[in-house]
């Protein structure tokens, strides 16, 4: 059976993006770690929808992981037509104040297991001559982002490494999309431990788009020939006039409106 696995679909835009994908009749497979979660949501999509929907609960930050959700979809018998990596975590805080085995932990989940899902399932649409990838990068991808820097360049490098496969695989009949979101009302920024003054200190008055605004807006861009979907007109602009500055001009007005939340004591000069 042909299957659209996702990732990081136990709650906010992977939750939205699994129900539209059902909608439009994907078979599914959903990936987190939220096993009643992930169980519960199979159940609604299916009957909701009238397709299968299977759930693997898996840590994908632990090393291996990739291999035993490869070993899972091969037991099943799946062949796994298009893959969304959107499974991801934040971190925020001065650098030299933050755990160093979460920023690595955040490391493997945004970067390596992207990397490696992607090379396993590439290879076999390789082999068929089609499928689809996606994988969820952010508006931090095109900005150094003072406070979230591992945050912003893990978000860098999925960018970078998802549009030269698509240039890559252009060749073979396979889509490879980029997604990136802007600031969306999601667990994001509890699981960062970013409350709300920290929030406002990083966004600013940035507009913040719900699940099921993000979730259209990517179920839209697979329809086109698009290669990076930027979520909301204002992140579009945003992309637009960012690209015109230098990136420490960027940089360095990120970190003025975050420096008296996470620097507090040290002026800025
Ligand atoms: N919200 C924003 O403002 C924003 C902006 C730009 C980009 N993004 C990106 O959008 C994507 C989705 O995030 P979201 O905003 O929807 O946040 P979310 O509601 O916190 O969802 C994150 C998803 O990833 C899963 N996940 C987290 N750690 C995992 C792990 N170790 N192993 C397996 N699954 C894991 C979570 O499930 P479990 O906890 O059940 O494992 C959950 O399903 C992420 O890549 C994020 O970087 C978000």
């Amino acid at each position: 059976m042909k299957v659209t696995l996702l990732t990081g679909a136990s709650s906010g835009i992977g939750e939205a993006w699994a129900d539209r994908l059902a909608a439009e009749k994907h078979n599914l497979v959903l990936v987190a770690r939220s096993e009643s979660k992930l169980k519960e949501l199979s159940t609604t999509l299916s009957h909701k929808y009238g397709v299968s929907v299977q759930y693997i609960a898996i840590d994908l930050s632990q090393p291996q992981a990739d291999l035993r959700i490869v070993e899972e979809t091969e037991k099943r018998k799946l062949t796994v037509a298009c893959l969304i990596n959107n499974a991801g975590i934040g971190t925020a805080g001065d650098f030299t104040q933050l755990n160093l085995a979460n920023e690595l932990g955040m490391m493997q989940l945004n970067m390596m297991a992207v990397v490696s899902l992607t090379h396993h399932y590439l290879k076999q649409m390789r082999e068929r001559n089609s499928g689809t990838i996606i994988n969820v990068a952010s508006m931090a991808a095109f900005m150094p982002a003072p406070f979230m820097a591992a945050y912003a360049a893990s978000k860098a490098f999925v960018k970078s490494f998802t549009e030269a496969l698509a240039e890559e695989n252009r060749p073979f009949n396979i889509r490879i999309m980029l997604l990136c979101p802007g600031a969306t009302e999601t667990k994001f920024f509890e699981t960062a431990n970013i409350n709300e003054s920290d929030k406002k200190a990083l966004l600013g008055k940035a507009n913040i788009q719900t699940p099921d605004m993000v979730a259209d807006e990517a179920m839209k861009g697979m329809k086109s020939q698009k290669i990076v979907v930027i979520s909301g007109l204002t992140n579009r602009i945003g992309v637009k006039l960012g690209a015109l500055l230098p990136n420490s001009v960027i940089a360095k007005f990120i970190a003025k409106g975050a420096r008296s939340t996470f620097q507090k004591g040290y002026s800025y000069v």
